[in-house]
């Protein structure tokens, strides 16, 4: 603690990290707490304890299958990005499974919830909605009970009036959010809570929250294209490899059941150098991708390196790696890699598929438009195994692939009549297989 203003935190050192927090007493009411008696795990009664299910199924897959009465699931993304429409899509299916949903929005009257409901075709059947940022108020309402599902949004415009500082502050954000959760835990409904992030990175709200709820799921996209993704970050009932695909529409959010086929519809089968399709694991399910490399002589003077949807520092290990370990002098070339469709791609099965991508730009020769690469590579230019390599190469097959470049592990322990496999060791191996 800091009793006075003060620029640097005393105990990790980082400057402008402390939030000014006012000391109140506790506004929980303090009857003389009922102590529960512990008692055998065998006895436990998991009469209560069925999930929730929304059915709109990319959404329900990211939860963990279903949604537990007294969790709490914190949904975080940037301000405009569709946390408020997807909600309110669930809560109408919640509803149409005949839960009672409680939606308090701090943000928007009730009337601009209506008229975001009716466009998104949400009759709202089983769903209340109140305009409150009270604390106080909020919890008076839910100590009441009657609700499967409580949602609030955002959670950044909750807040105690006793306190000083205005909602939105970490304070605020640990008050509301505490309550919230203890409530939900003792009254057994689902809670969602929804958390703003800013293009800057982290906010103190929805990191603070991270601890505090069962589950917290990102949603996340770019304003140029209209797929969303969402992303488990934590989940203490289910597993966190999951992904959702959504593509935003005037009519709300679509589930996207087959991304491959959404992701690579803009690809144009001609041969072109420099475009290499991989099969990128996101979450438990394949991925198939179009990579876009433009390698061109550095004019002016340090050549470029932009990377679009990978991360820049692992694109400038990867040429590294290229020149020293693949023999092919990148020094004076601009390179520009993206991913089509504006995806961001963190898995490094996709090492591979960047660097052939190059070299295919650099000497323009095209890469057969049948053919799907994947493969991490080390830095001593070796390919090394990626996971879940059963589900690319099916994948690849599905979508009429004739060929697919893998790790030598993977394809030593595989068969598939449906698709060629072919298995590298080493990235040197790989360009000679294709460009020599
Ligand atoms: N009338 C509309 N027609 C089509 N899309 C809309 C319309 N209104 C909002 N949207 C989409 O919804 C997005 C805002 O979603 P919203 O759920 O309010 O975001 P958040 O709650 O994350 O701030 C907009 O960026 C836009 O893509
Ligand atoms: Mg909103």
């Amino acid at each position: 603690m800091h009793p006075r203003w003060q620029g640097q935190c005393r105990d990790c050192g980082e400057w402008n990290s402390l939030a000014e927090e006012q000391v109140v007493k506790s506004s929980r009411k303090s009857k003389a707490t009922k102590i529960e008696k512990p008692q055998k795990l065998s006895e436990v009664s998991l009469e209560k304890f069925s999930g929730f299910k929304s059915g709109i199924g990319e959404f329900d897959r990211v939860l963990g299958g279903t949604l537990l009465p007294g969790s709490s699931v914190l949904l975080a993304g940037e301000p405009g990005i569709g946390k408020s429409t997807l909600i309110l899509q669930a809560a109408g299916q919640y509803g149409s499974n005949n839960l009672n949903v409680l939606y308090i929005s701090g943000e928007e009257s009730a009337a601009q919830v209506k008229v975001r409901a009716d466009r998104l075709k949400v009759s709202g059947e089983n769903i209340s909605i109140a305009n409150l940022t009270d604390l106080h108020a909020i919890t008076a309402i839910l100590e009441e009970g009657g609700y499967h599902l409580v949602i609030v949004d955002s959670i950044q415009t909750i807040g105690n009036r006793q306190f000083d500082s205005p909602p939105g502050t970490v304070g605020q954000i640990r008050e509301s959010a505490g309550r919230l959760i203890e409530l939900a835990k003792k009254n057994d409904f689902a809670l969602f809570l929804i958390g703003h992030v800013t293009k800057e990175g982290i906010v103190a709200g929805p990191k603070l929250l991270e601890h505090m709820v069962d589950a917290v799921l990102y949603f996340e996209g770019d304003n140029q294209h209209f797929y969303r993704l969402l992303r488990p970050v934590k989940n203490r009932f289910g597993s966190i490899f999951e992904l959702g695909v959504f593509e935003m529409t005037p009519l709300g959010l679509i589930p996207v059941d087959n991304p491959s086929n959404f992701f690579l519809s803009g690809y144009n089968e001609q041969e072109r150098s420099g475009s290499v399709v991989t099969a990128s694991c996101e979450g438990n399910r394949p991925i198939l991708i179009e990579i876009q490399a433009l390698v061109s002589p550095a004019t002016y003077g340090t050549p470029q390196r932009v990377a679009g949807g990978i991360d820049s520092k692992r694109l400038s290990l990867l040429l590294a790696i290229l020149e020293k370990r693949g023999g092919v002098p990148m020094g004076n070339n601009d390179v520009f890699v993206s991913i089509a469709g504006g995806l961001k791609l963190t898995e490094p099965s996709i090492d591979l598929a960047v660097l052939t991508a190059i070299v295919s730009s650099l000497r323009d020769i095209p890469i057969s438009p049948k053919m799907v690469i994947s493969g991490e590579v080390g830095l001593s230019g070796e390919v090394r195994p990626i996971g879940m390599a059963d589900r690319r190469v099916s994948e690849s097959a599905k979508l009429g692939f004739e060929k697919i470049i893998l790790p030598k592990q993977a394809v030593d322990s595989m068969k598939s009549k449906k698709i060629e496999l072919i298995g590298v060791e080493s990235l040197e191996k790989t360009l000679e297989l294709i460009f020599w």
